[in-house]
């Protein structure tokens, strides 16, 4: 019998206990083993449902029973997630989480205190909701040096871009509909701000170039300033605007991380990611570019990576852990200039004199004039970023706006 704790009863954590317990024969079947719901944390109360008895408010009730084998931290943040987790591993237990901001925060050290206990510490659902991607990057593509890795990481900001774009749905309302759905975080400024996204890419960079990345070393811009004008001029340019989470490993051995709103030309895969789903494309020096889709947030799906962890876990009891990576260091994660295509907005009482720098600076850039609104938007041509930075600047505008692009 494998006794399991799931800490914490929100969106994920029912999911979690739904599954286990109404698939129990199920995953009897794949562990050859039966498994147990033992304890249920959560300082709520839940007496309508069928396994209530399972409820505990205290945390010594778990990590005090020995025969508790697997816990299940789906409670989200740092505090007190940090220090259950720590102690749960320290009491010889394996600890499966969804909990991206713990494992973006303190991955490197949680890891090392299962490694010293000979338990197991993943976070399958951390990255993707329910795409498997921690366990297909560490094991499938083992063989490769990974060289870059970007995509679409949050399903919040997808979805509400995806209303904006499809539905000509305004911010807030598309917003509301994501928390109605429960894909948003309890505080939503993490996704829109683009700290979810941050934490997420933060794993992936960690895993894999095998050196944990803070989430303060990550260059974060969230959707906040996007409004349905920018989705306007996108589609002109025959793109869309995804939030791009981007790390790439430079031939320093330095790595660059972003997190950022872009132009998505039509004609790249990631423009076609709608809605909650996410994706992920990792290129590796043996297999190229490989593209991981699925529905990157929602109850069931993120429940479905959780539980596959504990099969895992109840598995390979005794097996070391596949993934692996050591303490970050300051200078790691660098910015780096390279030759890019930028997009810009800029909107000016003075549209004559605008449009004379646009001509002298942006020459025979494909641009979009509104000389009754003062308003021009283009692509620029492929220059290093420092250089279009600096031309950029000497644009005379009351509102500019500047954006990635990817083609
Ligand atoms: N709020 C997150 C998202 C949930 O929208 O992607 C899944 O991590």
């Amino acid at each position: 019998m494998i006794n399991i704790a799931i800490m914490g009863h929100g969106t994920v954590g029912s999911g979690v206990a739904e599954i286990l317990i109404n698939k129990s024969n199920h995953i009897a079947k794949s562990i050859n083993d039966d498994v147990n719901v033992k304890y249920i944390l959560d300082l709520r109360d839940f007496n309508d449902l069928t396994y209530s008895e399972k409820f505990t408010k205290e945390f010594s009730d778990i990590v005090n029973d020995s025969e508790v084998d697997i816990v299940v931290e789906v409670m989200g943040g740092i505090n007190p997630a940090y220090n259950f987790v720590k102690s749960s591993l320290a009491a010889g237990k394996s600890v499966v989480t969804s909990n991206k901001e713990l494992v973006a925060a303190k991955g490197a050290e949680l890891l090392k205190i299962a490694k010293e206990n000979n338990v197991h510490f993943m976070f399958e659902a951390s990255v993707g909701g329910g795409i498997p991607i921690i366990r297909p990057m560490a094991r499938c593509l083992a063989a490769n040096e990974i060289l870059e890795v970007k995509g679409i990481l949050n399903g919040t900001t997808n979805y509400i871009l995806n209303k904006m774009i499809v539905d000509n749905m305004d911010f807030n309302t598309a917003l509301k509909l994501a928390q109605d759905n429960g894909f948003a975080e309890k505080n939503p400024a993490s996704d829109i701000e683009g700290h979810d996204a941050c934490r997420k890419i933060c794993i992936l960079a960690s895993l894999a170039f095998g050196k944990h990345v803070y989430p303060q070393q990550v260059i974060t811009e969230g959707i906040t300033e996007i409004s349905l004008d920018d989705v306007d001029y996108a589609d002109s340019f025959n793109c869309v605007i995804k939030l791009i989470a981007s790390t790439k490993k430079l031939p320093s051995g330095k790595i660059t991380a972003s997190v950022r709103p872009t132009l998505v030309s039509r004609e790249c895969m990631l423009s076609n990611v709608d809605g909650v789903f996410n994706a992920v494309m990792i290129t590796g020096d043996s297999v190229g570019e490989v593209l991981f889709y699925g529905p990157g947030a929602g109850k069931l799906p993120t429940a479905s990576a959780v539980v596959a962890d504990v099969i895992d876990c109840a598995n390979h009891k005794s097996f070391p852990s596949y993934i692996k990576w050591c303490d970050g260091e300051d200078g790691y994660v660098i910015s780096h200039d390279e030759k890019t295509k930028l997009y810009v907005y800029a909107k000016s009482s003075n549209f004559a004199a605008l449009n004379d720098q646009f001509n002298d600076l942006f020459g025979d850039a494909p641009c979009i004039k509104n000389e009754i609104n003062g308003e021009i938007a283009f692509i620029t041509n492929e220059e290093l970023e420092s250089v279009l930075q600096k031309k950029i600047n000497k644009l005379s505008a009351e509102t500019k706006k500047v954006m990635h692009t990817l083609f």
